[in-house]
């Protein structure tokens, strides 16, 4: 077969190249920072200030990361076809789908397709339901840790003590806090900082592995797969499943 069968597609609108560019450089930081966060006392650091400076910075990303995730949800109703629910969330037939393209693959011969294939599709949608939960449990310890937005002054309203102004709570500070509700907030907010770190470590799993398969399958012959993700086509040797 010669390079003259190969034909160019167009795949990933600019928003969804965006997208996916700033949840990479987001995701970095973010657990670059917490990494930094969970191992402060090796690093020497110590201060509460330091402490609240490093969660303020890893809140701050993470606002940068919620509104990349959230703006890509509603880029899944007006985006390209590719970029659409209707490309990511499993339809009727689906079961059928996948297991005829895992099929092509175990017979080395791979289904084409411009956009996700089943399996990959599988993958989008886990790596979006552990990013809203990282957005979600994110956010809720920025609220009962920091006070920070959306949940922060509700936090704070919820354990000032009677008379004080929510708004004069600092975190770590129990100066002006009531003690039972302050234990209650913590009480709740500790399972959810262990679903935010584990929830982490499996992430950079899920992350590792989509390396790996978009590599494997570059190398099987899908010819820019990768590159698609900054130029927005993908070419292909072969007619699409995908494609009318
Ligand atoms: C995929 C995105 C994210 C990753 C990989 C990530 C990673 C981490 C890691 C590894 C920690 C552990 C640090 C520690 O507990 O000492 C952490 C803690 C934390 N994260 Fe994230 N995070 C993400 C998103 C967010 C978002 C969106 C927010 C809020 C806007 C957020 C807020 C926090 C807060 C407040 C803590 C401190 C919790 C604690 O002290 O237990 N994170 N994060």
């Amino acid at each position: 077969m010669s390079e003259l069968t190969v034909k160019e597609y167009k795949v990933w609108d600019l928003p969804t190249r965006l997208f996916h560019w700033i949840n990479v450089i987001a995701i970095i930081m973010l657990m670059f920072v917490g990494l930094i966060m969970l191992n402060k006392s090796a690093l020497g650091i110590q201060s509460t200030e330091a402490k609240i400076a490093l969660k303020e910075l890893h809140v701050i990303i993470g606002y940068i990361f919620a509104a990349n995730l959230i703006w890509r949800f509603v880029w899944a109703f007006i985006g390209n076809k590719h970029a659409r629910w209707s490309a990511i969330l499993p339809g009727k037939g689906f079961g059928k789908e996948l297991k005829s393209y895992l099929e092509s693959v175990k017979a080395g011969k791979p289904k084409q397709y411009v956009g996700h294939n089943p399996a990959g599709r599988v993958s989008i949608l886990l790596f979006y339901i552990i990013l809203t939960v990282m957005m979600v449990s994110g956010m809720i310890r920025a609220g009962t840790d920091i006070y920070f937005p959306p949940f922060g002054s509700y936090a704070a309203s919820y354990v000032a003590k009677e008379g004080v102004d929510p708004a004069t709570i600092k975190p770590y500070d129990k100066t002006y806090v009531n003690a039972e509700r302050y234990k209650a907030m913590g009480d709740f907010k500790k399972p959810i900082g262990t679903l935010h770190i584990y929830l982490s470590y499996f992430l950079m799993f899920v992350v590792l592995v989509h390396i790996a398969a978009v590599v494997k399958a570059e190398l099987a012959g899908a010819h820019g797969l990768a590159s698609a993700m900054l130029t927005g086509n993908k070419r292909l040797a072969e007619k699409p499943e995908d494609e009318a």
